[in-house]
């Protein structure tokens, strides 16, 4: 088959749909109508009503092509398939056919002939091995086989991997069959399966049965009043797929924006090599940039909500440039790039050129001169330094509140130097100066009002961190003692937590694990801290990392009997503040070590 390009496969797609009697529905904001999530995540976002039962204008079935984009994964962006912006496209039975077309329908689009001509033998699906409220799938599954799909490429899976909801889990839901290519790579191991993140099976393509909803939080699950189907095929995957899948970089979209950067560094783009990473972050923010400037309710770089997001993109975009040698404000020359390719399909990118490649500029040169005093600053700071020494807390937290420095490019460029820097004690100051200007200002917390979203993040931020002591703590009784810490990390979004642990963990253990939280957290004890010896710290049962010289003086956080852990804070006040606490994914990190992606819900 000849190259198959993004713009090809829309065509294909609204060609395929049209022909199966489905109406066109433009691609909706970036920007949701309701605030209750910062962007549009998914193509059914903007069809809630429908699905839940209002008549839509085009009737019952439609299809779309609608950007979207999710923070969740912003650090893995750079690997060789995350995106933060991507372009989902996605048909919808809005109360019309149900399992029996979308399924034979989804199998024909991916291996007829006429379209997308896929070899049947690399497609593996999984479908909802069913739970105590919704029977296993065994209609899907048999659809499936009725089609071709050979029974040991049917895989049944619970409900972490094959039931769809909207992020907090309130809204339309339903189990879900979803749709795998095989790369081609050699299995992991002898449990190598669709569920598995080694990169041997590329999800494509989701159809989500969508008959059921949760009205509000806590409520039990009911019956919808139709049965609908919902569906989301991520264009940068299937472009990639179709041509022999390296990355998801491989794509025409991206090819124009790729030669400038490798003609302005000299370097080449090695889709399959971590030296590709700032090439792929690059595309990816600035793409997505462009359409945040660039869509119909324009985001500028600010410090709140979306706008935050915003700057964090472009500010992370110029971090990469300094990984290529290239000039930050040569990022416009890719912000182009972009705007000329989505110039037909978004004609608003051509009458707000000037606008997008300004607010560009202007974001970079701000955090421009930030760095180059931050960057002066850190020389002084380090002259005197040998191999091996570390930077204090305080000092790197002065890097980033008086220049902006992000603390990640305080950790790279010490480590450039050999350098370490104390990432505890950047915290403790981080809290602390959070402490003072709460107390200078005699605005305690309140939960919100009057209240600068910075300052909001920081807030999700501390208690992502508490929630991460009680995930810890829950971890080690239910895995065991050896489930310690291996890395941690978190943003205003979620937390994610790699540990020792031999094995994938089972449905009941994160099920168990997420019970101990939430029972930690509804006690709603007082979060405290102490500061000790590392002798009394350990001593006392506190668990953590003992690096610490002896003698020094380290922080302990106690929350109730339920967690004691070594720690430099930000921590929230009490674990009753934190909400809901949700497993979203578990993976594999690296050989023996596991990562949860977890998050707080009001
Ligand atoms: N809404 C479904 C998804 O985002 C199709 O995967």
């Amino acid at each position: 088959m000849e190259k198959l390009t993004s713009k090809k496969l829309m065509n294909m797609w609204a060609e395929y749909w049209t022909q199966n009697g489905h109406q066109k529905i433009d691609g909706a904001s970036l920007i949701p109508n309701d605030n209750s999530v910062l962007f549009t995540t998914a193509g059914m976002q903007p069809l809630i009503p429908y699905l839940m039962g209002e008549p839509h204008p085009k009737g019952k079935r439609v299809f779309s092509i609608q950007p979207c984009l999710r923070t969740n994964d912003i650090e893995d962006v750079g690997d060789n398939r995350h995106h933060t912006m991507f372009f989902m496209l996605g048909n919808w039975s809005i109360g019309d056919y149900f399992k029996d077309d979308a399924i034979k329908w989804s199998y024909n689009f991916l291996t007829n002939e006429k379209w997308l001509a896929i070899p049947k033998e690399k497609l593996a699906v999984t479908v909802f091995e069913g739970d105590e409220r919704v029977p296993r799938d065994e209609k899907s599954a048999n659809l499936w086989k009725e089609c071709g799909i050979p029974e040991n490429r049917i895989f049944y899976f619970p409900k972490k991997d094959n039931w769809w909801e909207i992020g907090g889990g309130v809204g339309p839901c339903g189990p879900d069959t979803e749709i795998f290519y095989d790369t081609g790579k050699p299995a992991c191991g002898p449990n190598c399966d669709p569920s598995c993140d080694c990169g041997k099976w590329v999800e494509i393509w989701n159809n989500v049965f969508m008959e059921f909803v949760v009205e509000k939080a806590g409520d039990p699950l009911k019956k919808l009043p139709q049965q609908n189907v919902d569906t989301g095929m991520g264009m940068e995957r299937v472009v990639s797929v179709l041509n022999g899948f390296k990355s998801t970089y491989q794509n025409d979209c991206f090819e124009d924006a790729i030669s400038v950067l490798e003609e302005l560094s000299g370097k080449k783009f090695d889709f399959e090599q971590q030296d590709g990473k700032p090439f792929a972050v690059i595309c990816d923010h600035i793409r997505a940039s462009v359409f945040l400037l660039g869509d119909q309710k324009p985001t500028v770089p600010s410090n709140v909500g979306q706008g935050y997001i915003l700057r964090r993109l472009i500010r992370r975009a110029v971090n990469c440039t300094r990984r290529l040698g290239i000039n930050a404000q040569d990022l416009t020359k890719v912000a182009e790039c972009f705007i000329e390719f989505y110039k037909d399909e978004f004609p608003n990118f051509v009458t707000k050129r000037d606008f997008i490649l300004s607010e560009l500029e202007k974001e970079i040169e701000k955090f421009n001169k930030a760095l180059d005093g931050g960057l002066k600053e850190f020389s002084h700071i380090t002259k005197d330094m040998k191999e091996g020494d570390t930077i204090d807390g305080k000092t790197a937290f002065r890097l980033f509140d008086t220049f902006g420095f992000p603390k990640e490019l305080t950790v790279e460029l010490a480590g450039e130097k050999g350098l370490k820097v104390d990432i505890c004690g950047f915290d403790a100051a981080f809290k602390e100066h959070q402490q003072k200007s709460r107390d200078n200002s005699g605005a305690m917390f309140k939960g919100g009002v009057g209240q600068t979203n910075s300052e909001e993040e920081q807030i999700l931020v501390a208690r992502l961190h508490s929630a991460t002591h009680l995930l810890h703590a829950a971890l080690r009784k239910v895995i065991g003692p050896t489930a310690e810490q291996r890395g941690s990390n978190i943003t205003p979004e979620r937390l994610r937590f790699d540990f020792v642990c031999d094995h994938k963990m089972t449905d009941e253990e994160i099920k168990k694990v997420e019970e101990i939280v939430n029972d930690s957290i509804k006690a709603n004890v007082p979060i405290t801290c102490e500061e000790m010896s590392v002798e009394e710290a350990k001593n006392s049962g506190a668990i953590g990392i003992f690096e610490s010289k002896y003698g020094d003086k380290v922080k302990v956080y106690t929350m109730g009997q339920f967690s004691k852990e070594i720690c430099g804070g930000p921590h929230a006040n009490s674990t009753g503040e934190l909400g809901t606490f949700k497993i979203t994914k578990e993976e594999s990190s690296s050989s023996g070590i596991r990562r949860i992606k977890a998050i707080l819900v009001k």
